[in-house]
């Protein structure tokens, strides 16, 4: 039976639920958004933010519920239908070709015609146009490759636009992205809600949400639980909400660690991405490694786990020369190496979380050349436990929501103790709950023993985590900080390169 159709404008949706099969997922959401408004939509991991975004952008349908966009029945049978219908989802990942241009990227699939071929100036004059709206200066002809991840997220907001979305949802927008970085995705996001645009926020950065949202929804389990029509919010509030109990988020100081250098990196350089890197890493230390989107961080670790080659430098490990630049080499002195990318290189989604798992280790599981599907499933268990994965492991990981799926990467490069463990960006897309719970397993590695090395974007998190942290500037080590001597004020002041200040500051992109 349809309720009567609300009178107002906006998105209205009453008693939303969903279910895959027998699982709940949503249950009787509903829920208000008004034009040139941002709901900020919190919740933990596998609470239902992004099924419910999904039902609101087409992607799924509902199984029970109605929803009304602007007094109008809505229901959406495609993303497609739904952007016809003026509701624009931005997905956390950016899904562009870098070998095309920008504006074929913005038009892909539906370029312009004219007289039976592609109007490529129509193209690139709207192209332009929506990159300005935006307020990003860039030129529509040039290739996607090479640009930096905001630019890129830029283009994806610029890709929904061209639509004239009058609604937008943004599903954890800036999980990839530096905190500067981000400050531009809020920008954009201000500039559309001052044209009247109404937009769904979802982060598990509270700090983004408390600037940014006009109003706040928190969901649990697949319920509402908490509805806050105005800010600001108690940032310990939210917390609360999401957590269905009162809980402090604190960063506990690592263990002392132990005199011991288990890793030792001299001049390491690779030309054309990084140079003169040097520390000595103690057994038990948690080395956060600090700086800005395109600082290198990640080609630094790449290069010590031998994803990479380095032209330049020396690594020991126990005093012993590691052969740089294959990942075998690296493994089998005991480097792991778990990556930022949990979805491109981390996990396959398609298989199962225990499959997923033992992926690594399924030369040491076989027998007689066979790995037998109980002891997947038994080193599966034993992980899911130890790390506290919420979920079926024997479900595809694709269906495990973002944090959880952080999680089973850990566990994954976790199934034996490594002497080094780097880890990049361990918490992205992961919950205030979850995170603890991954600060407390790299605090426990180190304090067993286990020379660790976290990149982080996250400027609290590095912080709070390690007991010295080296920051990096495009490319060069500008400073090693020992946990009392690493404010944020003098870390950002060498991420940003203190030294040549005014190179940073130019526009780049
Ligand atoms: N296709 C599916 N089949 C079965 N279960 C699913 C499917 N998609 C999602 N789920 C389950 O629905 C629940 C909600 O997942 P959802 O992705 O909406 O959470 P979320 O709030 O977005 O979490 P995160 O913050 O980690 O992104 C999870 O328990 C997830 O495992
Ligand atoms: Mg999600």
């Amino acid at each position: 039976m349809l309720d009567a159709a609300p009178a107002t404008s906006g998105l209205v949706c009453r008693n939303l639920s969903k279910s895959f099969g027998p699982v709940k997922v949503l249950r009787n959401i509903n829920l208000e958004l008004r034009p040139g408004s941002v709901l900020g939509l919190i919740g933990e991991n596998g609470a239902g933010k992004s099924t419910f975004n999904n039902i609101i952008a087409g992607v799924l349908s509902p199984t029970e519920g109605q929803i009304w966009l602007d007094g109008a029945p809505y229901q959406p049978h495609s993303p497609s239908d739904a952007l016809d219908r003026g509701v624009a989802l931005i997905h956390q990942e950016i899904r562009l070709l870098p070998g095309l241009s920008v504006a074929e990227n913005l038009f892909l699939g539906r370029q312009p015609v004219r007289a039976g071929r592609i109007d490529r100036a129509a193209m690139i004059e709207e192209s332009a146009a929506v990159l300005a709206a935006l307020g990003v200066r860039l030129d529509p002809r040039r290739p996607v490759r090479g640009l930096s991840m905001a630019t890129q997220q830029s283009i994806e907001i610029a890709k929904a636009l061209l639509r004239r979305p009058r609604y937008v949802i943004f599903d954890e927008p800036t999980a990839s992205l530096g905190e500067s970085d981000a400050a531009l995705i809020f920008e954009q996001i201000d500039r559309l809600r001052a044209r009247g645009t109404g937009i769904i926020y979802v982060s598990h950065r509270l700090d983004e949400i408390g600037h940014l949202a006009d109003g706040i929804v928190c969901l649990r389990d697949g319920q509402k639980v908490a509805d806050w029509p105005t800010v600001p919010v108690p940032k310990q509030e939210l917390i609360n909400a999401m957590v269905g109990r009162a809980f402090v988020f604190q960063h506990e100081a690592p263990a002392p660690h132990r005199a011991k250098v288990a890793l030792s990196v001299r001049d390491l350089g690779r030309a054309g991405a990084f140079r003169g890197i040097g520390f000595d890493l103690h057994e038990g230390e948690i080395l956060g490694l600090a700086g800005l989107v395109g600082a290198r961080r990640t080609d630094v670790v790449r290069a010590l786990a031998g994803a990479d080659r380095a032209d330049t430098g020396e690594v020991r490990l126990d005093g012993i020369p590691l052969a740089l630049g294959t990942p075998r080499a690296a493994i089998d002195a005991g480097i792991v190496m778990v990556p930022e990318d949990r979805k491109g290189l981390g996990l396959n989604l398609d298989r199962s979380a225990s499959a997923n798992i033992t992926l690594p280790w399924e030369a040491g599981l076989a027998r007689g050349g066979l790995v037998r599907p109980h002891d997947v499933e038994r080193m599966g268990r034993a992980q899911r436990s130890r790390f506290d994965i919420r979920g079926r492991m024997e479900l595809a990981v694709g269906a495990m929501s973002g944090g959880n799926q952080q999680k089973v990467l850990l566990a994954k490069w976790l199934v034996r103790d490594p002497r080094v463990f780097i880890v990049d960006e361990p918490t992205r897309g992961v919950d205030v709950g979850a995170k603890m719970a991954i600060y407390q397993i790299i605090r426990d590695l180190a304090a067993s023993g286990i020379a660790v090395i976290v990149v982080s974007s996250e400027l609290e998190e590095v912080l709070g985590l390690s007991h010295r942290v080296l920051v990096m500037s495009e490319g060069r080590q500008t400073g090693i900080l020992t946990r009392n001597e690493a404010t944020p004020t003098r870390v950002m002041a060498l991420a940003v390169g203190e030294p040549t200040r005014r190179d940073i500051l130019q526009p780049t992109g």
